[in-house]
């Protein structure tokens, strides 16, 4: 039996989110909760999942436009044994399925795999925790030879089975035939009048089946979300999960509380990251990389030795070895920053091809641009890339340098070892090796008086 079926259950409402956004598309670590269950599916070879929705089933459907996942309606919420009978039709035959909850985002396919692999004609899965407070939970029946025989749900449990730590995850394994044949037989006779996918357990214990009792690596791994407050704390832990990570792989973070990554980050050894920065989307570090406090990092890639001082925000974007940008340097999509180049405070990049060497140091905007190597651009340089309608291109040949305060209305080009004076407007191509200057001339008019005051 190798065929594996994935069940996630996604129709509760989610009534303590206060949300109009269905609970299971809230974000964890930037990402919709769904989104994490099934990254986790997909792990496993050959699953084919299925995603029983309800309340807003329409956003979910959207949510996953080309998802291979197929999606079945539970229109009334009758309980976790009702919504997976809602399933039941998607089911391949011989398969091995697993129930997981679309509001449990941080299940990892190791946990998967081990509650597949204790699955077979006469074994079936149950994943299960020791709480040390066990409250709302469905607390998880042993007999005295300490084989699991039931579940009883809390608002079902006496005393007694209050007591008991080991509680039930709602994750469960077993064959699609068992499901079948079990399912139909589950009755609403309870406290809450639902059909409890819990049940299960006790009809297999009945038909001489056994339970395999399965535990998480991690508490987290089995965390359920129904309010925001409890997505926020899962955030937390999940964070500190990838900052230590992160430290494990060889980077050094200034305060693991202070991190945040929202995607996937790969870093190679002895970098150094300092409080509060963001990765968001795919990132790869180099190594011996510093970044300073308060940077955002998006979908780019730094290379090795690259210093990125505080409050820098680059997105989209590649920066060569043995850069150094800001403090305050915003590289917007595109750039292209070759090694040891320099970027400074509150620069402006955008779609800018910057050669190795060169520098841009101050309050500059320079974009649609390609710069040649060892490139001086002078502070407060702007590259005018927009004539109202369209953008154009700007070219600086290697060598160049740009004074200060000028405007480079594009297109245009400057010539290698091209020099352009200090508060030029450069409207036309400047050739090789030619000063431009592009300034009114000075006048100095000589015995001026200054304006009196007029009574
Ligand atoms: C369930 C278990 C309980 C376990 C707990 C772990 C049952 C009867 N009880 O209780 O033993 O300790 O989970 O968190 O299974 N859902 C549907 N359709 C429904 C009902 C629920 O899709 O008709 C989904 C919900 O969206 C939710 C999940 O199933 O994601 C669990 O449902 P919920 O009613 O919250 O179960 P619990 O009472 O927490
Ligand atoms: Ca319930």
């Amino acid at each position: 039996m190798t065929k594996t079926d994935i069940v996630i259950l996604a129709a509760g409402k989610g009534t303590r989110m206060r949300s109009q956004l269905p609970k299971v598309l809230h974000k964890l670590a930037g990402k919709p909760m769904l989104t994490h269950v099934l990254d986790a599916a997909n792990a496993i070879a050959d699953a084919h999942k299925i995603v029983v929705t309800g309340h807003g089933a329409d956003i979910v459907r959207q949510t996953y436009p080309e998802s291979a996942f197929s999606m079945v309606k539970q229109s009334e919420q009758l309980g976790t044994g009702h919504a997976v009978k809602c399933a039941l039709g998607e089911l391949r035959d011989q398969a091995k399925v697993i129930i997981l909850y679309g509001d449990v985002p941080l299940i990892t396919p190791t946990t998967i795999s081990k509650m597949l692999a204790a699955v077979d004609n006469d074994h079936i899965s149950l994943l299960t925790i020791e709480l040390p407070n066990p409250s709302g939970y469905g607390r998880i029946i042993r007999d005295n030879q300490g084989q699991i025989e039931a579940i009883v749900e809390q608002k079902d449990a006496n005393h007694e089975q209050l007591d008991i730590h080991e509680v039930n995850t709602g994750v469960m394994a077993l064959t699609a035939e068992l499901l079948h044949a079990w399912l139909p037989k589950i009755g609403n006779q309870n406290a809450q009048g639902e059909y409890y996918l819990t049940d299960l357990i006790a009809i297999a214990r009945g038909a001489g089946y056994n339970i395999n009792g399965i535990q998480p690596t991690s508490a987290s791994e089995v965390e359920g979300i129904n309010s925001r407050q409890q997505l926020a704390a899962l955030e937390r832990t999940y964070q500190l999960q990838l900052a230590e990570d992160l430290m494990a792989s060889g980077t050094s973070l200034a305060d693991p509380a202070r991190f945040d990554q929202r995607g996937a980050l790969s870093a190679g050894s002895d970098n150094f990251i300092d409080i509060n920065c963001l990765f968001e989307g795919t990132v790869t570090i180099g190594s011996n990389v510093s970044i300073g406090p308060n940077c955002q990092i998006t979908d780019s890639h730094i290379g090795d030795g690259v210093e990125i001082k505080a409050n820098t925000v680059i997105e989209q974007s590649t920066i060569g070895d043995g850069a150094v940008l800001g403090p305050f340097a915003r590289i917007r999509p595109g750039t292209q920053l070759g090694s040891n180049t320099k970027v400074g405070n509150f620069v402006e990049t955008k779609k800018a091809i910057v050669g190795n060497g060169s520098k841009i140091n101050h309050l500059s905007y320079v974009g649609d641009a390609e710069l040649g190597e060892n490139v001086n651009v002078g502070a407060g340089t702007i590259t005018c890339n927009y004539d109202g309608v369209n953008k154009h291109k700007t070219e600086i040949g290697d060598n160049s340098f740009v004074g200060s305060n000028s405007t480079l209305i594009a297109p245009v080009s400057i010539g290698q070892d091209g020099f352009v004076a200090a508060g030029s407007t450069i409207s036309s191509e400047v050739p090789v090796g030619h000063l431009a200057v592009g300034r009114a001339k000075q006048r100095n008019i000589p015995g001026w008086k200054r304006p009196t005051k007029n009574n």
